[in-house]
């Protein structure tokens, strides 16, 4: 019998209950209810000792805010290791590798995976060496990893047979084969004068397809041509591509 494959996603955080809502609705909801991806939410305060579970501390040398302790952190991620044999250590960090489409797929072809989620002005540098690599959702700074975290999940889950319940959404979504997405509608035909293209509506399922494809192809050169290089383009998208360049030389 077909099996969905299931990743195990283990958030440690200072705010476990941060991920109570996302995780009760809609399409993660269901995914975890079909054991499709299950979470396990560690409390990083639970490997801090003594009465105040204290996990930060003033930076040496000086400087603002507060540095995520080392011994909380290590003992955590140790625990982790042991507790899930072959867990993936990833750390969320402004200065990891920018989280995109491919790396999603990445951490969905892997069984297990902890999010490090860091607060405050980070984490003490040594946490390096107990992890295997640094994501960044972008290029800009948040409070806390655990929206980072939420989006990886997110993104992960949708990837997974059976988290979506039409399997072809994940596969024609934008990012895949590095197009976007091409523009879609829905009824209304016609809203305020704004009509929907006239070939969706002509049961040629041919001409649509070649439609949706060029529509894609055109998006993606206007919006985001650095995806363009390593798309997979066919004969007849080049020579489409060519079009939408000459077009655009004759009109400046
Ligand atoms: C305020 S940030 C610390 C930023 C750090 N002082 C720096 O300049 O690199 C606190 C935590 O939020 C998370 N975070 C913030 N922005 C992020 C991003 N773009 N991607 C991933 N995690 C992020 C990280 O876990 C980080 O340790």
């Amino acid at each position: 019998m077909w099996r969905p494959k299931a990743v195990f996603i283990n958030i440690l955080t200072l705010f476990p209950e941060f991920f109570a809502s996302p995780l009760s609705q809609s399409i993660l909801k269901r995914a975890l209810a079909a054991g499709i991806i299950r979470v396990e939410l560690t409390d990083l305060r639970q490997f801090a000792p003594g009465r105040h579970q204290v996990v930060d501390d003033r930076p040496f040398g000086g400087g603002p805010g507060m540095v995520l302790k080392i011994e909380p952190l290590a003992a955590a991620i140790l625990s982790a290791r042991e507790r899930h044999p072959g867990i993936w250590v990833a750390l969320l960090s402004p200065q990891g590798r920018l989280f995109k489409q491919p790396v999603a797929l990445e951490l969905a072809r892997r069984d297990k995976i902890l999010l490090v989620c860091g607060h405050y002005e980070g984490f003490d540098d040594r946490v390096q060496h107990f992890i295997d690599e640094e994501i960044s959702l972008g290029d800009y700074i948040l409070t806390g990893g655990e929206i980072p975290a939420l989006a990886i999940l997110d993104a992960v889950a949708r990837l997974l047979p059976g988290t979506l319940g039409d399997e072809d959404s994940a596969a024609e979504d934008s990012f895949k084969d590095n197009l976007l997405k091409g523009p879609q509608y829905t009824r209304p035909r016609e809203f305020m004068g704004y009509v929907a293209p006239e070939v969706l509506f002509s049961g040629d399922h041919r001409r649509i397809a070649q439609w949706r494809r060029r529509e894609a192809l055109r998006r993606t050169w206007s919006r985001r041509p650095d995806l363009l290089h390593n798309a997979e383009l066919t004969d007849a998208d080049r020579t489409y591509v060519r079009l939408l360049e000459t077009r655009e030389e004759t009109d400046s």
